[in-house]
């Protein structure tokens, strides 16, 4: 089997395949009962790491236009291999281009040549983003089939626009090819999670002089394969990744000031530290904001090379293998994830959910409910099941001593003797069923575990209760409010009928591209008034039976929709 190398030929695991490496994050869609998900499936720990390891291999150079792109290969090109450039732009005609070098020594020698334009004039921060200026002595062009094989394309680092989104969703045939279009022109590329993992080492190489093993790693949608292109970049920060290793019975010790105070006021201190780190030192931070008085204290601010808006944590580990889990239950199954976006983007366009925290569902506990529902038909297995079957090597315990010890090699559970039978619905079946069982979902009674995979009887009086599945002594979901759980109610209702109304008018052969069907009707932002949908949408005037079978109405897609679609 191939060898995770990074291009300098370090190994760095068994499982991954360069070449998939840029369609997402970690990896591609891994079918989980195919017998070849062994070769693409790629442990997230080793994507983290090789993304990490890139990162610091490559640099972010402003250029004055796209036809600077080969005189820039040619200069770098000098110091050693390039490995691969990655252009885009940003409004305002502002053009940038990552050039990732075969060796990190060589991305080293770069910076130590590069300089400032007036000393006098800048604060003179050394770091990986540049800007390569109009010069009359131009680098000697290298040779046009050298740069070609680069392939410097543009990309783009923004989401589609609605628009666009429509278009592509009327021209579909089915709604499973609805959902699968909207996950493949919406989920964050290649080039987005490069500069997700550029902009956390920033950070972290300019504490590095303070905190040599300090490490910034992007979690929550960034890193979990449910983010969207432009979704936020959540950081956390840890100024010691090695605290817990065996140095500590080595008979030098480093000389220390003494952490005084409560570990969160000093959280606090240090947080408000390196806010002003960013503000005064970093190029391209702007707006930072320090929101101390938060559950999790957190500085939120633009990035403005990339067009990133970062929130910067310094919490424990717990967040990263939240991020691990929620990418291994994408992994499991290839429908798991183009119906978290389904779900996601219908929870936006109706707003139920809301850029703003609040008494709202977020899109994390959003996520879970979908997960939760896939569990419920046995596409997905319990949590438990993957806590059963963790050896050693998957041991985990975050700083403050939570429990994150799960397998971390799904390929393991291919044909586990406890996994029934697992489920073979359409995504359009799928995404029926989420509405469906959300309608009739007791949520005043019973509380969600994704640890069991089952309902529990809910533990404590709030309106919604989603157990933590790592914490699970916590309630995921305490912000929600009674209200938002009941607009959350009437929605998937509705929901429900406008899936059945659509199915049953439209799933014709006939239709044309241009129509409103499927997904587009219901994404569409309701019109009506909150008060006229409560009573339009209630149990009395919704129908009790329905009159044709979910397979009878989608009869037309379940050939294709075994097939797992090709990326
Ligand atoms: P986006 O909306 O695409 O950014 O999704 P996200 O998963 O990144 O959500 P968000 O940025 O709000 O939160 C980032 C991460 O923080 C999540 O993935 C969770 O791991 C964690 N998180 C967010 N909200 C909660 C919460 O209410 N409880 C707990 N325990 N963790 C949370
Ligand atoms: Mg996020």
């Amino acid at each position: 089997s191939k060898a995770l190398k990074d291009p300098s030929g370090n190994v760095l695991s068994k499982y991954f395949v360069p070449s998939k490496f840029s369609s997402q994050c970690i990896t591609p869609p891994t079918p989980f009962r195919n017998s070849s998900s062994r070769k693409s499936f790629v442990p997230f720990d080793q994507g983290i790491e090789y993304r990490r390891l890139e990162a610091q291999r490559s640099i972010l150079v402003q250029v004055q236009s796209e036809k600077s792109c080969h005189e820039l290969y040619s200069f770098a090109s000098q110091f050693g291999t390039v490995q691969s450039m990655h252009h885009y732009t940003l409004p305002g005609q502002t053009h940038f281009v990552i050039v990732e070098m075969k060796d990190s020594q060589v991305t080293r020698r770069i910076l130590n040549k590069c300089g400032h334009l007036d000393k006098s004039q800048v604060i003179p921060v050394r770091s990986p983003f540049l800007w390569f200026r109009a010069n009359k002595n131009k680098t000697k062009l290298s040779d046009e089939s050298d740069y070609a094989k680069i392939n410097c394309d543009t990309h783009n680092v923004f989401p589609p626009t609605e628009d666009h989104v429509r278009e592509c969703l009327a021209s579909c045939n089915t709604i499973t090819q609805q959902m699968t279009t909207l996950h493949n022109i919406t989920k964050m590329n290649d080039i987005n999670t490069r500069l997700r993992f550029l902009v956390a080492y920033q950070v972290e190489l300019a504490l590095s002089g303070l905190f040599p093993l300090c490490a910034i790693f992007p979690f929550g949608s960034s890193v979990n394969n449910f983010g969207k292109l432009g979704c936020d970049l959540d950081l956390v920060l840890q100024l010691d990744l090695q605290s817990q290793g065996d140095n500590d019975q080595c008979r030098l010790m480093f000389h220390c000031k003494s952490s005084l105070g409560s570990e969160r006021s000093q959280t606090l201190r240090h947080l408000e530290t390196v806010g002003d780190l960013l503000q005064l030192f970093l190029p391209g931070c702007s707006q930072v904001k320090r929101i101390l008085g938060a559950r999790v204290p957190i500085i939120k601010y633009n990035h403005d090379m990339s067009a990133l808006e970062c929130d910067l944590s310094m919490t424990n580990l717990t967040a990263l293998y939240m991020a691990e889990l929620l990418y291994l239950f994408g992994e499991i199954d290839w429908r798991v994830r183009p119906l978290v976006f389904t779900i996601k983007k219908w929870a936006k366009d109706i707003n139920l959910t809301n850029p703003t925290p609040g008494r709202w569902i977020t899109n994390f506990s959003l996520t879970l409910l979908v997960l939760f529902y896939l569990q419920s038909v046995k596409v997905l297995p319990p949590l438990k099941l993957l806590i059963d079957e963790a050896s050693l090597k998957d041991r985990r315990i975050s700083e403050d001593g939570v429990n994150c010890t799960f397998v971390r090699d799904i390929t393991k559970l291919q044909f586990h003797p406890s996994i029934p039978e697992q489920s073979t619905d359409s995504l359009t079946t799928l995404l029926f069923g989420f509405f469906e069982f959300y309608s009739q979902y007791d949520f005043n009674n019973q509380g969600i575990s994704l640890y069991l995979g089952s309902p529990i009887p809910k533990p404590e009086h709030g309106a919604l209760y989603i157990n933590n599945p790592l914490e699970r002594g916590l309630n995921v979901s305490k912000n929600v409010s009674f209200e938002e759980l009941e607009r959350l109610k009437v929605e998937v209702r509705n929901a429900s009928w406008t899936l059945e109304s659509t199915a049953n008018s439209n799933n014709k052969p006939s239709h044309t591209p241009s129509e409103s069907w499927g997904l587009l009707e219901l994404f569409k932002k309701q019109n009506l008034s909150e008060k006229a949908k409560s009573v339009f949408f209630s149990e009395k005037s919704r129908p009790k039976e329905r009159m044709v079978s979910v397979e009878d109405l989608f009869s037309t897609e379940t050939s294709e929709d075994s097939q797992v679609p090709v990326e």
